[in-house]
């Protein structure tokens, strides 16, 4: 076994969901609770995590050919550095990596990152080792707590997915719904706020099925966690995904007609516009029970902005259903989307159905959709243009004194102000482009 010295430097390189997004926030800061620091940019570092995502096609082949990379690029500085490989690719093929690839010395499940510390301590001593146990959301309890938060922080309260979609491998790879102790999640919210942030966005691969029990013992959804974080002082803003339609109830409708800091931006996403693909799909909804869904939605809060996901070409669609996913776009409006193509993912019932899509005609109904998406994402932006709104900054644009942030609905807006990463400010929105709106400041509002 060869041994190495300890890793001064590291980088955690997050691929997919806010979810990893999250995951690689909390890996970095046990790192760095251990001395080791971030790498500077376009330097190796002597730690690589690579925090990988199995939802969609060649995730494996991705992680091999970066490792490949790592290795090629260590080698030429004069020294390789330590590669862990984390998330949903770790979980689902942890032990082949290991076997396939010696400069691997930790593969670490996405429940079981908070013993990465340990596991570097070994892997110094030169030991590989595999950790992908499941245990129910201990790891939370492990980790260091947090002492500067983004303005835009991210809050897992929810992980895993009992909906067993039939092209997912989310269930298989993230496990069972969990849903992390109410008052956890509002000590760490404070703990957020305590550390900068301004809006809190609460994560969980099936998110409305979170449930807990509150200060005083009552039974609480995650309507029932918003109001509460609401109370927060300091926190301006609330938003939360991802959602499954089957779990929204009256009280998170409600929720987004009475709770101002709850900001008007619903990711629902649909998958398609056909019922039968939709069964096919285990999605137990139909097209029309999803659009009566947003009605309700739309009734509490007339201004939502709607985001959803999309998959085209799953194992069956014919011409026919795919036009029912356009048509179903053409009715909603989305404000912005999210759309792929089938990818078969080994272990899960779509991969072996019959009827798999050819992947011409996958890439021409992906280009019709994104052309529909994209055309209600820009008829959106436009409709924002001139109406006031306040924007949370977020970071330096390209220029001197440009400043980027997000509007209530999301939508990325820059603007010159004399502000710091942070503030609250007052724009009104002007040109509209598909991506993002430019601003003009009315108030700084330093909150
Ligand atoms: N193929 C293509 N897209 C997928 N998604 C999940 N699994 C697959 C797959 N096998 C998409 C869904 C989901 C999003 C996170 O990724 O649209 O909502
Ligand atoms: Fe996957 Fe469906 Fe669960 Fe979403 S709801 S994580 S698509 S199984």
């Amino acid at each position: 076994m060869k041994q190495t010295t300890a890793p001064r430097t590291f980088r955690v390189k997050s691929f997919g969901c806010q979810m990893n997004v999250y995951d690689g926030e909390r890996m970095g800061e046990m790192l760095s609770a251990r001395g080791i620091v971030p790498a500077p940019e376009g330097e190796e570092a002597d730690l690589v995590v690579l925090n990988t995502c199995h939802i969609r096609e060649k995730a494996a082949e991705k992680v091999y050919s970066d490792i490949g990379r790592l290795t090629k690029a260590g080698r030429a500085a004069g020294k390789e550095p330590l590669i862990a490989v984390a998330g949903c690719v770790a979980q689902a093929e942890g032990e082949e990596i290991m076997a396939r690839s010696p400069a691997v010395s930790m593969v670490v499940g996405p429940q079981a990152y908070h013993r990465l510390p340990e596991m570097l301590d070994r892997a110094v001593q030169g030991e590989r080792a595999t950790d992908t146990d499941m245990p129910a959301i201990a790891k939370f309890a492990a980790l260091p707590e947090r002492r500067t938060s983004p303005p835009a922080a991210f809050l897992t309260v929810q992980e895993g997915c009992d909906k067993f979609c039939t092209y997912c491998v989310v269930p298989y790879t993230r496990g069972a719904e969990i849903s992390r102790p109410y008052s956890d999640l509002v000590t760490e919210a404070h703990k957020l706020v305590d550390g900068g942030a301004k809006e809190i966005t609460l994560l969980g691969q099936n998110v409305s099925a979170w449930s807990g029990e509150d200060a005083k013992g009552r039974a609480v959804g995650l309507a029932g966690l918003i109001r509460d974080l609401a109370e927060i002082d300091g926190l301006a803003r609330i938003r939360y995904t991802t959602s499954h339609p089957a779990d929204m109830d009256d009280d998170l409708i409600a929720a987004h007609g009475e709770i101002d800091k709850l900001m008007p931006f619903l990711h629902l996403p649909v998958q398609a516009g056909s019922d039968r693909v939709l069964k096919a799909m285990n999605r137990s909804h139909t097209a029309e029970s999803y659009l009566k869904l947003l009605d309700r939605f739309r009734a509490a809060r007339p201004d939502l902005a709607l985001s959803g996901d999309f998959i085209v070409g799953f194992p069956g669609e014919t011409e026919a259903e795919f036009e029912e996913t356009v048509a179903l776009v053409d009715a909603v409006g989305y404000a912005q989307a999210f759309s792929f193509k089938y990818s078969p993912r080994p272990g899960t019932p779509a991969a072996t159905m019959d009827g798999q899509v050819a992947k011409e005609v996958m890439d021409d109904r992906l280009q019709r959709l994104q052309s529909a998406l994209n055309r209600d994402q820009l008829a959106f932006n436009r409709a924002r243009s001139g109406q006031r709104c306040q924007v949370l900054v977020e970071r330096r644009g390209k220029r001197a004194g440009q400043w980027l942030g997000k509007s209530p609905w999301l939508q990325s807006v820059w603007f010159e102000a004399d502000c710091q990463i942070g503030d609250l400010v007052e724009v009104e929105l002007g040109e509209a482009g598909p991506n993002s709106l430019e601003g003009r400041v009315l108030a700084p509002a330093r909150a």
